[in-house]
């Protein structure tokens, strides 16, 4: 994380002890090093011993042991303002995502231009502290800038833009960016391709050809098909089965499916159900990521409720476990702090394992029970 000095100060003096907005993490021990960089910017490294928990092992020092990459999305903006989210992020997860930084409304202000800035400092970050990174997402119907949806193009100029937007944002993070959800929920809930903007403008060639660019900008990049409600079996995860496995046939370089895991405590699909579609998906000769998981509860939530959540984020790991096919869980942030939830489901909070004052919740317990108990 590339910080100036004034920030730098600031960030210091909060771990030191001032109390700041973000109080501090209960058990855990901060501490920070700096270093110059060759630019003359100021690096900053945390270390951060791991909290006395009854395993004793955070996330991160669990889940390699067990094949899997453990992840978060980060908001850019309160990694860069919020010193004990970053501290958390760092001890806990050895995989982000960008929960908005590689949109492409966020990353093309105009037509001629790119903002890496946020992505970088993202990225950045991820190396410093030794994390993998997944790239959400290239090819999607929301957050879009107005100037693409309100303009009118040809199929070709359509086409045209999307190529230029593949291939110069996967060439900027070749090499750094280890998987990509080229496509994100292209399929509707009625398990027929969405209307998007990118169907009536290209065709449903549109993923075809997004995959293809993604590989040549960066062959070692692994691909993703990623949505929502076809985790466990229903139509919906059958038409995005049979989407991937047509993929597939046509020769397209998919080489994983991401299933978000965005759950309530009434009707989460069942744990046979998620390892079933797992196993269907991984013998198709694809990687299964869980990408966006969070339970969310209505407000306000009871003991009773955390502890349903905490068995359901066990479950659902524990299916994601028992397979030789799934290789990364990603929660969809890590702290009831920072959540889109409150904003985006009327009623509702408490989605992620660590509650608003950055203390786990059980179901950061049921994690590590699970990934320590096998
Ligand atoms: C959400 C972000 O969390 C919000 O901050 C943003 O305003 C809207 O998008 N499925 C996805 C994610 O694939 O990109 C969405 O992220 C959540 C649902």
């Amino acid at each position: 994380m590339k910080l100036g000095f004034a920030s730098l100060v600031i960030l210091l003096a909060l771990l030191a002890g001032c109390s700041g907005k973000a109080g501090s993490i209960p058990g855990v021990l901060l501490t920070a090093t700096s270093a110059p960089s060759p630019q003359g910017e100021v690096t900053i490294m945390t270390t951060v011993s791991p909290s006395p928990t009854p395993t004793g092992k955070s996330l991160r020092e669990l889940a390699p042991r067990r094949g899997l990459a453990i992840g978060a999305a980060v908001d850019v903006s309160t990694l860069r303002s919020d010193p004990v989210y970053a501290q958390i992020l760092a001890q806990e997860f050895n995989m982000l995502t960008a929960e908005n930084a590689l949109k492409f409304g966020p990353l093309r202000p105009s037509r001629d231009s790119y903002d890496f800035s946020a992505a970088d400092t993202l990225v950045q970050f991820a190396q410093d502290h030794d994390m993998q990174v997944r790239g959400h997402t290239l090819v999607w119907h929301n957050q879009l800038p107005d100037w693409l949806t309100q303009g009118t193009f040809s199929r070709e100029e359509l086409s045209a833009i999307l190529k230029e937007h593949i291939l110069t944002v996967v060439g900027h993070y070749r090499g750094k960016i280890a998987a990509w959800d080229v496509v994100n929920e292209a399929v509707g809930d009625n398990g027929q391709m969405r209307d998007t903007l990118w169907l009536r403008g290209i065709g449903p060639e549109y993923l075809d050809l997004a995959f293809q660019w993604a590989h040549e900008a960066d062959p070692q990049a692994k691909l993703f098909y990623n949505d929502y409600n076809g985790e466990g079996l229903g139509s919906k995860s059958d038409a995005i089965y049979r989407l991937l496995k047509e993929l597939l046939q046509r020769g397209v370089p998919v080489d994983g499916v991401g299933l978000q895991m965005h759950l309530t405590l009434d009707a989460p699909p069942r744990a046979a159900d998620i390892a079933a579609n797992i196993q269907r998906l991984g013998e198709l000769g694809l990687e299964v990521h869980i990408t966006e998981m969070d339970v969310r509860i209505k407000t306000p939530a009871s003991p009773a409720d955390l502890a349903k959540q905490a068995e359901i984020y066990r479950s659902v790991l524990g299916a994601c476990l028992g397979s030789p096919y799934c290789k990364a869980f990603v929660l969809w942030g890590f702290s009831d702090r920072y959540s889109w939830i409150p904003g985006f489901f009327k009623g509702y909070d408490s989605a992620l394992i660590f509650d608003e004052a950055f203390a786990p919740k059980p179901a950061y317990q049921a994690m590590k029970d699970e990934l320590a108990d096998h």
